[in-house]
């Protein structure tokens, strides 16, 4: 077994077992534990169970790799490996009881880095809808048996185009004013509120694209893998790689047209 699909093996284990943890801890109710960025950027108690256990299995599977989760922060390894892991990527969907979240790991070469980062393996796990999606660095990206395609052809009527505002008040008056300028190239707009399951469904051509300011490495690395591996392109600022500053993803024939709309406000 190459070193990307024996990555992915863990990773789609242990996501399923968190994502079923997850669903498990959100029928029994819903504890918000503490507030980061914003009053609206939440993190729950079952954010935090998850994220360790994911950590503790990665850390029994694979000793030797870095890791860095969104809620416990990041840990050098020796082997070159890092996971990068959102336990629970639409926490806002999760506390209302939305059906749109998602466990999202990544295995990645090279530092938590995104300027620097192959990713070679992603696992992105919906346990309320139990679809996962997967992707290994040269192996395709797959729901089930299905290999994933981007969307070809968008055509007159423009992409359906998905986004996200992140929860920094300072960045939502430039979102805005991005969301006006693609609007035009759009057949409309989703807000689906988990950046993973946004990229997947780029992955998987149920929408034509997706573009967010301000996402952190573990909203996007598993995604963009499903994405490269659909077929798609990932970047991010206009001309550069996805980062803090933005994540834009869509098909070849699509994402020029986008780029063009998101280059003036960066
Ligand atoms: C958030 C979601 C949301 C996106 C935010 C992310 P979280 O992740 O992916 O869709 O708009 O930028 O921070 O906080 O729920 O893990």
């Amino acid at each position: 077994m190459t070193l990307p699909a024996e990555l992915l093996d863990i990773a789609t284990r242990i996501a399923r077992e968190a994502g079923e943890l997850a669903h498990r801890r959100r029928t029994e109710g819903v504890t918000v534990a503490a507030t980061k960025s914003a009053a609206a950027d939440i993190v729950t108690a079952a954010d935090r169970e998850v994220e360790a256990f994911i950590r503790a299995e990665l850390a029994r599977e694979r000793p030797d790799d870095g890791f860095f989760g969104e809620e416990s922060g990041a840990e050098e390894g020796t082997s070159g490996i890092t996971w990068v892991v959102d336990p629970i990527d639409g926490t806002v969907n999760y506390a209302y009881g939305i059906p749109a979240w998602a466990v999202s790991i990544a295995a990645v070469e090279g530092s938590a880095d995104t300027a620097t980062w192959t990713a070679l393996a992603g696992a992105v796990f919906n346990p309320v809808t139990g679809e996962l999606f997967r992707a290994s660095r040269g192996g395709g990206a797959w729901l089930g048996e299905q290999r994933l395609a981007v969307s070809a052809n968008v055509g007159e009527a423009g992409g359906l185009v998905a986004t996200g505002f992140g929860y920094n008040p300072a960045t939502h008056g430039p979102a805005l004013d991005q969301l006006a300028r693609v609007m035009p190239i759009a057949r409309d707009v989703r807000r689906i509120g988990a950046a993973s399951l946004d990229l997947a469904s780029v992955a998987a051509g149920r929408v034509d694209a997706y573009y967010e300011r301000g996402t952190q490495p573990w909203d996007h690395a598993a995604g963009a893998l499903l994405v490269e591996e659909a077929g798609g392109i990932v970047g991010g600022a206009p001309g550069g790689r996805p980062g803090n500053g933005m994540v834009i993803a869509a098909g070849p024939e699509f994402y020029g047209r986008l780029e063009e709309k998101l280059d003036v406000i960066g």
